[in-house]
C-alpha cells in the first residue's frame, strides 16, 4: 500500500512506478476528507508513503495523516520523499511521528525530480528536467529493488529540526499574492484539484477565498493557459507538471 501527497505530479509518478502488480495506491488528501484514516494491510504487506520535501520537512498533510492514521500488519515502513536539491531533517522527523504511532520506520529514500516550485525560483531548462526524470527513473528501479528485498537504510536528520522547519513553511501558506491574469479561461482547473479548498469560481474568475494553502504549485503549474501568477515574480518564470498529471 502507498499513500502520496502530490502538487505537480512528481510524488504520484513515483508512487505508480513503485507499486507492484495490484498494489493500491491512496491520495493521503482523498483519505483525510473521507476520514478514511485507517491502513488494513496484507500479511507481510509493506506500507509506503511518497511526497515532496517542503522546507526540508514534512508538509501538513502528510503528517496529519500519520498522526491520525491507525495502522494493522505492517512489517516494513519506507518513505520516497521527493526534493528539488535535499530533504533536509524530513526523513528523521517522520521517523519520530511513526514512532509514535508504535511503526518503524525501515527506509527512506531522498529522490530528486523536475522542480516545479515556481513561487520561490525558476524552472530548469527542459533538457535539465528530461536529463533529471530519467536519471529518477533510474533511481525508481533500484529503490523498487530495495523495497522488494525490505533492505533498510541509513535516515538522517532529527525530528526537532525537522519540526522546528515547520515554523517556515507556516510562514509562506498566505494566498494573497495569487491571481489570474485577463487570459483566464474560466476553466475551473486550480478550484478543483487545490488540496486545501482555497480557490472559488466567482464569475469565471478564480479567486482565492482562504487565506492559507499548502503551497503545493499545483494551480499555478497546471493552469492550461498559465494565467495564474504570484506576485508579479512568476510572470517571467516557466511552468512544470508532471506527465502522469497531462492529458
Ligand atoms: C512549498 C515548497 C517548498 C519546497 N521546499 C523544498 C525543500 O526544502 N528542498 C527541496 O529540495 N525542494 C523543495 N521543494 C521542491 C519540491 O520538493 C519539488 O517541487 C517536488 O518535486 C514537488 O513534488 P510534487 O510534484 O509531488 O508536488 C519545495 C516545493 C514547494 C512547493
Amino acid at each position: 500500500m502507498i499513500y502520496y501527497f502530490t502538487g505537480t505530479g512528481n510524488s504520484l509518478y513515483v508512487a505508480q512506478k513503485l507499486a507492484g502488480p495490484g498494489e493500491q495506491i491512496r491520495s493521503i488528501i482523498d483519505s483525510l476528507e473521507n476520514n478514511e484514516h485507517h491502513v488494513d494491510l496484507a500479511d507481510g504487506e509493506a506500507l509506503g508513503f511518497v511526497f515532496p520535501v517542503y522546507f526540508y520537512t514534512v508538509s501538513d498533510p502528510v503528517l496529519d495523516f500519520v498522526r491520525k492514521m491507525t495502522v494493522s500488519g505492517a512489517s516494513y515502513v519506507y518513505a520516497v520523499i521527493v526534493c528539488g536539491a535535499s530533504i533536509g531533517p524530513a526523513g528523521g522527523f517522520l521517523r519520530d511521528e511513526l514512532r509514535k504511532k508504535g511503526l518503524t520506520l525501515s527506509r527512506v529514500d531522498p529522490l530528486v525530480v523536475p522542480d516545479g516550485a515556481v513561487l520561490f525560483y525558476n524552472i530548469d531548462s527542459p533538457e535539465q528536467m528530461h536529463r533529471q526524470l530519467l536519471d529518477a527513473d533510474e533511481k525508481i528501479g533500484t529503490i523498487r529493488s530495495a523495497i522488494e528485498e525490505r533492505k533498510p537504510s541509513s535516515i538522517t536528520g532529527s525530528a526537532a529540526a525537522g519540526k522546528a522547519m515547520l515554523a517556515s513553511y507556516h510562514a509562506c501558506m498566505g494566498t494573497g499574492k495569487f491571481h489570474a491574469l485577463d487570459r483566464c479561461i474560466g476553466c475551473g482547473l486550480c478550484s478543483t484539484i487545490c488540496p486545501a479548498h482555497a480557490i472559488e469560481m466567482k464569475d469565471g474568475r478564480p479567486v482565492w477565498t482562504k487565506k492559507k494553502c499548502l503551497k503545493c504549485c499545483g494551480c499555478i503549474n497546471r493552469c492550461p493557459v498559465s494565467a495564474i501568477q504570484y506576485g508579479k515574480r512568476t510572470e517571467s518564470r516557466g511552468r512544470y507538471v508532471n506527465p502522469v498529471l497531462k492529458g
